[in-house]
């Protein structure tokens, strides 16, 4: 039998088996620091409302740092028997402020407090990771300047399609991310509300400044009804969401970087630093940062489904249930957080074959659709007899096994005679993808014109970067 928790009511000492099923402190004592500083925004309130003294204050103002110097440093060990940081935190508070300490919890609960506490450590997070990504960016356009005319085979169902260029290519994924940074960013501004003050549920006959505390926090403003307040996670299920969403980009971008990294592609390589060997064949150089990426989206969708499924059938107010609600909020961070770091570092060391891209944009015919928009635009021709007879062409290629755009004028007379000379120019790879200039296209000149609009938004942001550091 262990120590009994918050407990005016039961005097029986609980089970070790409750004990261990109920405590929280071993994954909630990460929220120490948001704990301390709700309880001291919330002390000061207290103090100015005149519902503690001066004095009261005091004490616990100087309890509260001191634990948190002691946690910091190790000296207070966070492995006892309370049953989360809440309890932990006033514990001590009352240890060493004495009766002041016995006032902390006047006019709260442990419902608002943990809202809080989680909220804090949320919105704190959303814009590390919200900075995170815009190191990404950055990076992103950086190399994708350095290869807007690199040709890469475009491709659809995964087979060649239509040449376009490398700094294109990375530009998509540029968009991704800013849709990521403003999902997390909306988020932010979403939920910039402070729960405490709500108590239990009901808020409280004290006569407390919500506004006060909401401000000491950073909020925007408190919450509109406690009731809410105390049962609200969607600020945690936004982060869950806004996480998923970013690693399945961040996903589908390892898995072509892991087919880019094969033999049968070559199109880059893998700094050694961010590549392993087999432990049994010695020539074997793996991928494993991108099928790590990969397969923590995996695991970060898990915790998304994981708390919607426990906050779906409960009933206001809070439950129990929902201390369920931390652990994979935290692991998701983490991995969210580790994983754009590695990301950027590898993405800034791995190398671009540039002739494999290029020599690989000879293989499937690439510019075939140039040929039929050729008969369309310069013959004539109605768009599916050109389809056909741009068949055709592809058919006498690989029967000569060359490209298309390896054939000669001859070759392609010899399908249709209303083809001029002037094909041929438009038949070559750079060509076709230049020929892509309508607005968001491949074009040299337009994927230019993307980076230009990315880098003046980005720069925008950079004030928001250099504050995160
Ligand atoms: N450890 C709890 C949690 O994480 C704190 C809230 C406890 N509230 C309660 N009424 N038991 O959810």
């Amino acid at each position: 039998m262990s120590k009994k928790i918050a407990s005016a009511r039961i005097s029986q000492e609980s089970s070790k088996l409750l004990q261990e099923l109920n405590q929280s402190l071993p994954f909630d004592k990460l929220l120490y620091k948001e704990d301390i500083k709700g309880s001291l925004a919330h002390s000061k309130m207290l103090q100015k409302q005149g519902i503690i003294s001066k004095k009261e204050y005091k004490d616990i103002k100087n309890a509260l740092k001191q634990v948190r110097d002691e946690i910091k440093t190790g000296q207070l060990k966070l492995d006892g028997d309370d049953e989360d940081i809440h309890m932990a935190v006033e514990s001590r508070v009352t240890q060493i402020a004495g009766d002041s300490g016995k006032r902390l919890h006047t006019a709260r609960s442990r419902n608002d407090q943990v809202a809080v506490d989680f909220r804090l450590f949320v919105q704190k997070n959303t814009l590390d990771i919200a900075s995170l990504l815009l190191r990404n960016i950055d990076t992103f356009i950086f190399i994708a300047s350095k290869h807007t005319n690199t040709l890469l085979p475009g491709m659809t169902h995964l087979q060649h399609a239509q040449p376009i260029n490398f700094g294109y290519h990375l530009m998509a994924y540029v968009s991704m991310f800013k849709r990521d940074y403003e999902r997390f960013m909306d988020a932010y501004d979403r939920n910039n509300y402070s729960p405490l003050g709500c108590a239990a549920l009901a808020g409280t006959p004290h006569n407390i400044d919500r506004e006060m505390t909401s401000k000491e926090l950073g909020f925007k403003k408190p919450t509109l009804n406690c009731l809410d307040s105390v049962s609200d996670r969607d600020f945690a299920l936004d982060m869950l969401y806004n996480i998923s969403t970013m690693m399945m980009h961040i996903s589908r971008l390892s898995e072509e970087l892991i087919l880019w990294s094969s033999s049968e592609f070559g199109f880059i390589t893998l700094s050694d630093a961010h590549a392993t060997g087999s432990s049994i064949m010695p020539q074997k150089k793996n991928p494993d940062i991108p099928e790590l990426l990969r397969g923590k989206t995996g695991r970060v969708n898990g915790n998304l489904i994981s708390l919607l499924t426990v906050m779906k059938s409960l009933p206001l107010a809070y439950n129990k249930d929902m201390q369920e609600d931390k652990e994979g909020v935290f692991d998701s961070i983490k991995t969210a957080t580790l994983s754009l770091k590695v990301l950027e570092e590898m993405m800034a060391q791995m190398s671009v074959n540039v002739d494999n891209m290029e020599k690989a944009c000879m293989i499937g015919h690439l510019s075939a659709t140039d040929l039929a928009d050729y008969l369309v635009k310069e013959v004539g021709i109605a768009f599916r007899d050109a389809y056909y007879i741009t068949g055709d062409c592809v058919n006498l290629a690989e029967s000569k096994g060359v490209d298309i755009s390896e054939l000669t004028l001859q070759d392609l007379q010899s399908i249709d005679n209303r083809i001029k000379k002037n094909i041929l120019e438009l038949l070559d790879n750079r060509a076709s993808m230049n020929a892509r200039d309508s607005q968001g296209g491949t074009a040299t000149k337009r994927t230019k014109e993307q980076i230009k609009i990315m880098k003046k938004w980005l720069n925008k942001k950079v004030s928001f970067i250099e504050y995160q550091k």
